[in-house]
């Protein structure tokens, strides 16, 4: 790799990353040596680097005075989740096991609010006995259950309307969440949010406390959250009027971060500086995001161990013991990543390289044309940008377990999630089905 190329890689790579004497290091240990430890694949975090990005985010948006959660789907292994707690931030929990994740981790009930388009029964009534901080509402239907869950505890239950807007998010579809066709909460200024809102009014036990909208994710165009907040405040505004008082306005997560050099971010700074532009001159409510990716994907890298090389074409094929299994990303959205040798990180490239994975599908490429330099099969690659939504989306395809996780931070590492998870299905298997 030629230093300019490093320069442009910089943005992808953990805080704490460096290459010393040939060895790449990350949070002060050497990569090699985690993977000869750990076995590959490996997905290695950087403690650093999180509290890193929640700081930028708390500082960006400190004039605001706004709330920040962790979205819990980005990344929810207990070690990530417990620094995430640690740093103070509110959590966004989308299951009764991450709301169980999130409590391990050291979020009070009072620090969680529970999202879904389809929730269970069981995790409303966990929701209503833990009282955790407010049920983000959907549809109306769950108004209905919710309601009835309280009655029979008993108890009141604090809840935010999660409300889709009208307009898009420039974005991959998959992950646009916006929008008059979205399967996401109440169609803003429709029947259906009038209908929530007449039966909350009427509600003995379900307190409106905010207005929510997520709009996507990969967003970076900070001119849509100014959008979105107008509209929530000119809401929180008529519904003053009508003598309710909305505590929160949350404007969601999404913001985006760079996968690939010269790929958008959109920085902390950004958003606070619409959102600042957007807010109106008084208001008797807060402001909250909830972030996932944007605190964590910098944070993860993976770590492979090349099996083969193939030439095609003008190419090489790169082989590795990981793919779509650990990583569906590419296959799910075409994203796009890179990769640099571990063995070599300095040496010059010699053309681009394909890197395929390990699974039974075509589809199975982690990156494409990438530049490498000389590399043979033993050795090891690491893909930046690994953090968020890698490990939490993986499976166990082709029976392949999940990869181990382990945390560095100031030159010692710890193992905080063991490759033979619960997801592996040999594990979970009987040891003969019965007859
Ligand atoms: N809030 C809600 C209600 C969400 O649904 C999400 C993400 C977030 C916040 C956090 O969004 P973020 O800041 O991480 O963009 N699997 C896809 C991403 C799906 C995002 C789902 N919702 C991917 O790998 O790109």
């Amino acid at each position: 790799m030629r230093p300019e190329a490093f320069a442009d890689l910089q943005p992808l790579l953990p805080q704490d990353w460096s290459v010393s004497d040939g060895r790449m290091l990350m949070g002060g240990v050497a990569v090699e040596d985690l993977a000869r430890e750990y076995g590959t694949p490996l997905y290695i975090y950087d403690e650093e680097t999180i509290r890193h990005a929640v700081k930028d985010v708390l500082q960006a948006l400190e004039p605001l005075n706004a709330s920040v959660s962790y979205a819990a789907k980005a990344c929810s292994t207990l070690a990530v989740l417990q620094i995430l707690a640690d740093e103070g931030l509110r959590l966004d929990a989308v299951s009764l096991g991450e709301m169980e994740m999130g409590l391990r981790a050291g979020f009070e009930p009072g620090r969680i609010h529970l999202h879904g388009n389809c929730k269970t029964d069981g995790e409303l009534e966990t929701a209503v006995r833990l009282g955790i901080r407010a049920v983000v509402l959907d549809n109306l239907e769950e108004i209905e259950r919710l309601e009835s869950i309280c009655a029979i505890a008993g108890k009141e239950m604090p809840v935010m309307l999660r409300l889709s807007l009208p307009f898009e998010a420039e974005t991959h579809p998959a992950v646009q969440t916006a929008g008059l066709g979205s399967k996401f909460g109440f169609l803003h200024g429709q029947e259906e949010e009038r209908e929530a809102l007449r039966r909350l009014g009427q509600s003995r036990q379900l307190r409106l406390i905010g207005l929510h909208t997520h709009m996507g994710s990969q967003i970076t165009d900070a001119g849509i959250y100014a959008r979105a907040l107008t509209a929530l405040a000119e809401m929180a505004h008529s519904l003053a009027l009508s003598g309710v008082e909305i505590g929160e306005i949350n404007l969601g997560g999404g913001w985006a971060v760079p996968y690939v050099p010269s790929a958008a971010r959109l920085c902390p700074e950004q958003v606070a500086a619409a959102i600042t532009g957007a807010l109106p001159q008084t208001r008797s409510w807060t402001l909250g995001v909830e972030l996932g990716r944007a605190l964590v994907a910098r944070a993860g890298v993976a770590v492979y161990r090349i099996g083969s090389i193939k030439r095609r074409g003008d190419r090489r094929l790169i082989a590795v013991d990981g793919g779509m299994g650990d990583n569906p990303r590419p296959a799910l959205y075409g994203s796009p990543y890179t990769a640099i040798s571990v063995e070599h990180t300095l040496a010059p490239d010699v053309g681009p390289s394909d890197i395929v994975g390990r699974y039974c599908e075509s589809g199975d490429v982690l990156a494409r044309s990438v530049l490498l330099p000389e590399v043979t099969a033993g050795e090891l690659l690491v893909v930046p940008v690994s953090g968020a939504y890698q490990l939490s989306m993986a499976s166990s395809y082709n029976c392949v377990p999940v990869p181990a996780v382990v945390l560095v931070r100031s030159g010692g590492s710890r193992l905080v999630a063991s490759r033979y998870s619960s997801q592996d299905p040999v594990a979970r298997a009987p040891t003969r089905v019965p007859d």
